[in-house]
């Protein structure tokens, strides 16, 4: 398949205006601002309910669209999927981290189709309950990674599939950002009871998506790793100052940066790192390393999982050591779109999730894995149960 090939498979499908999918967000903050976006773009879409733990949140929220009767007069988002008048297809779940896992779980029992937001969960185990959930209800969970949208990602899987790096055997990935603790809304990202994890959580989950998706998901099995916190607990972080909140500071209670070492099935190292805040510009980019070449995708100075610019391959041709420079594909269409859309037809049509709670399992379990390791200070054994 060539580039212009992709172009066309770019090309909107038409949809069937005529069967509308009727859509509830629990969780109305700065998230759920993208999915309304993406969802008043779509013809077959009807906004029907909203709830947010903040009373009173939900119906500002959707009076800003100019949405004035969507329900919202909901004490939690349980009571929201237990109103049967609302007939509800789907749930965008948008909450913060820690408010991830029960939401989709009461979701899939009530027999409604999951948008949940990235990162899957805080916990391997809270992963392991929502797919549980999931394959009881036969519905539909697809978790929040838009770059998965991008012809650029889909590149990098296509290269790793087709066989020319030979075998993959080492791989490093992560990213950054100088000043970058997220806190444009308050302090849900970065106090431990609403986030859970931090950097880790929040573009570290990108990270490893950009690869492990590549490479086929293959089974993490031990982990050695590190986290730390010295930017988003100090009150003189420059950010803190300039916002006038030097006491985020004090709660300040996840990590802005971790590390980790972790072996996978198929005797593949992944060397991770990742950070909010640093005294550097990139901590690397991504690199594949096989045996018949290798890839080096750059990294972006605000990591959000997107390839940085123009790849290369490091390759040898008769003998002589070379480079293949692979352009950067523009996308027609907005990432965030196509992951609701994809959403929505797969919601429609029965079909797969985009984003498989299958695959997202194991980079949940890596998360976990770099918390417990940290925690422990040795490297320690990744259980997967069967679900
Ligand atoms: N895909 C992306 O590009 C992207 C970007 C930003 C954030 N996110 C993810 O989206 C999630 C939310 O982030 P945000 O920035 O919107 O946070 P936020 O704090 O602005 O909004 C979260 C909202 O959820 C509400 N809430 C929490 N638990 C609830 C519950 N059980 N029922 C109803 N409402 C509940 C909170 O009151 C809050 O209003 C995070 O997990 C984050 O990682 C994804």
């Amino acid at each position: 398949m060539g580039l212009n090939d992709f172009e066309k498979n770019q090309e909107k499908k038409v949809v069937d205006a005529s069967k509308k999918v009727r859509i509830g967000i629990i969780g109305t903050g700065w998230i759920a601002g993208s999915h309304m976006a993406s969802y008043l773009k779509q013809p077959d879409v009807e906004i029907v309910a909203g709830a947010d733990l903040i009373p009173g949140k939900a119906k500002a929220f959707f009076e800003k669209y100019g949405l004035e009767n969507v329900k919202t007069e909901y004490a939690s988002h349980k009571e929201m999927l237990a109103d049967k008048s609302l007939k509800l297809d789907a749930v965008s779940i948008c909450t913060y981290n820690r408010q991830h896992a029960q939401p989709a779980i009461d979701a899939l029992k009530a027999g409604v189709n999951v948008m949940l937001e990235k990162p899957f969960t805080v916990t391997l185990d809270e992963a392991v309950e929502v797919i549980k959930a999931e394959k009881e209800s036969g519905k539909i969970l697809s978790i929040g990674f838009q770059p998965r949208m991008d012809a650029n990602m889909q590149m990098i899987k296509k290269i790793c599939q087709s066989g020319q790096l030979g075998q993959i055997y080492y791989i490093q990935t992560g990213g950054g950002r100088r000043r970058g603790i997220p806190t444009p809304y308050g302090t849900t990202f970065i106090e431990d009871e609403t986030a859970g994890l931090g950097a880790l959580g929040d573009i570290g989950c990108y990270s490893l998506d950009m690869v492990l998706n590549a490479i086929g998901y293959p089974k993490p099995l031990t982990v050695s790793g590190y986290k730390s916190a010295f930017f988003g607990t100090d009150p003189n972080y420059s950010n803190y100052v300039k916002i006038g909140h030097p006491e985020y500071a004090e709660k300040f209670s996840v990590d802005d940066f971790a590390a980790a070492f972790v072996r996978l099935e198929g005797g593949i190292i992944l060397d991770f790192r990742i950070a909010w805040a640093m005294n550097l510009d990139t901590p690397g980019d991504t690199i594949i390393m096989g045996t018949k070449a290798s890839l080096r995708i750059p990294s972006t100075g605000c990591w959000n999982g997107t390839v940085g610019g123009p790849m290369t391959m490091y390759h040898e041709v008769c003998g002589e050591q070379t480079q293949t420079q692979i352009p950067i594909i523009e996308m027609k269409e907005n990432l965030f779109d196509l992951k609701i859309r994809t959403f929505l037809d797969a919601c429609k049509e029965n079909g797969t999730a985009p984003v498989p709670s299958s695959q997202i399992l194991y980079n949940q379990a890596i998360l976990d894995g770099i918390a417990r390791s940290a925690k422990c200070g040795r490297e320690v054994e990744i259980v997967i149960p069967e679900i």
